[in-house]
């Protein structure tokens, strides 16, 4: 079982005292299993991918491919090409905005996305919509922190052209019925993506259960390196879009007048790929199947419920985004204190958590808070990192007081 001594970098003090790392909605640690991949990677096989005959090149863009397959099968991709290699969840959905919606948005057109996105799933169809003369909507949530279902339903009409829903919050915590809302979306015929940056860590993604036709996620979320993530789209779709950037990799043929494109899944990987990322990615795909999602969630909820129960003799705290269905997510607020300056008392505890908006402002304006603090956990948290944490936060209320 992997667990907390397997993450090297959680062995060391910060501020003399143990690290308690409860940042995982940031960006996750890495165990050793993906840090020795990468190391293997370049201490023996790397090379560039699809352009050589030489072994090296051989070996790594099998690795490479090898990867991808792990991604086909971790989220039940109907076939390895649908699985396309980005820099992560952002550039994701901007692949998706610019090559799908954009070219099939007119004036007057809409895409809705809920109120509780992630800036990343906001301006990429600004942007879009900006460009086409469209607007963009924004599903109402309620003051757990939830969807209003009622609210989504209303706001699809004949002009919805595109959805773009998170799966689970990055600043709460929720967990949103995306299967109920992309069956609702497919009722209209409406186009869904997902964001699932949140969701891989702690949820069993199965693209052909849910219903959707993209979905986007990031590997330093899921226990892999920053700079690499994943667009999954539904074949027909994705051969039916141009190229999202030109470049090497991605063409049949080139001439000086017009370029002929590469099949799936290179047509959307133009230039040298973050091969190195990927090779990490399987691996953090392999560490999250090796512990099991049973044992993830089993860990996670005892630790949520932990903390949120030890928060009930904390004066002066609120949680903010006490959803029904949340992932390993506190994010609270204290009637005097600043979020920043919580942040910062922790830290000189040694516990590390993220005080700000999140890149979620429209939460924080539902709130009505300027930003929040958020402790995330991760399976390799313990009972006493959440004890570290409620200790740091009375020292915060004595220093104060
Ligand atoms: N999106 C990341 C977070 O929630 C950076 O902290």
């Amino acid at each position: 079982m992997i667990n907390k001594s397997q993450f090297p970098i959680l062995n060391q003090t910060i501020n003399g005292k143990p690290l308690v790392y409860l940042d995982n909605a940031a960006t996750t640690q890495k165990p050793q299993l993906v840090i020795d991949a990468i190391c293997n990677y370049y201490q023996t096989i790397n090379a560039n991918v699809h352009r050589g005959v030489h072994q090296l090149s051989e070996q790594a863009t099998q690795a490479y491919e090898g990867a991808r397959h792990k991604v086909a099968k971790f989220i039940h991709a109907y076939s390895d090409k649908e699985c396309i290699f980005t820099r992560g969840t952002t550039e994701s959905i901007n692949l998706v905005a610019d090559a799908f919606v954009l070219p099939r948005l007119k004036a007057g057109d809409e895409v809705l996305i809920t109120h509780l996105e992630h800036h990343s799933n906001i301006v990429p169809w600004q942007l879009a919509c900006q460009k086409a003369g469209a607007t963009l909507k924004a599903a109402a949530i309620n003051q757990k922190g939830e969807v209003e279902l009622e609210s989504f339903k209303n706001l699809i009409s004949e002009k919805t052209k595109f959805i773009a829903l998170n799966h689970v919050s990055n600043a709460l915590g929720t967990i949103n019925p995306v299967k109920e809302m992309i069956a609702i979306a497919k009722s209209h015929d409406i186009p869904v993506l997902i964001d699932g940056a949140q969701a891989t860590p702690h949820v069993a993604i199965d693209v052909q259960d849910l219903g959707c036709d993209f979905y986007a996620f990031s590997g330093h979320k899921m226990y892999g390196l920053t700079g690499i993530g994943v667009l999954w789209g539904k074949a027909a779709l994705l051969e039916n879009m141009r190229p999202y950037q030109g470049g090497g990799d991605l063409i049949l043929h080139v001439s000086i007048e017009s370029s002929q494109f590469a099949p799936l899944p290179n047509k959307f990987e133009a230039g040298t790929p973050n091969i190195a990322g990927s090779i990490g990615l399987g691996a953090a795909i392999d560490s999250l199947l090796q512990v099991g999602y049973e044992t993830i969630n089993k860990i996670e909820n005892e630790l949520l419920n932990y903390a949120t129960e030890c928060f009930q003799a904390l004066p002066g705290f609120t949680i903010i985004g006490t959803a029904e269905h949340k992932s390993s997510v506190l994010s609270f607020v204290h009637q005097h204190i600043h979020p920043h300056d919580l942040g910062t008392i922790l830290d000189a505890e040694g516990v590390a958590v993220r005080s700000g908006h999140h890149c979620a402002m429209p939460v924080m304006d539902f709130f009505d808070v300027p930003a929040t603090t958020r402790a995330s956990f991760s399976y390799y948290n313990t009972r006493e990192d959440i004890d570290a944490l409620m200790n740091g936060l009375q020292k915060a209320l004595e220093v104060f007081n």
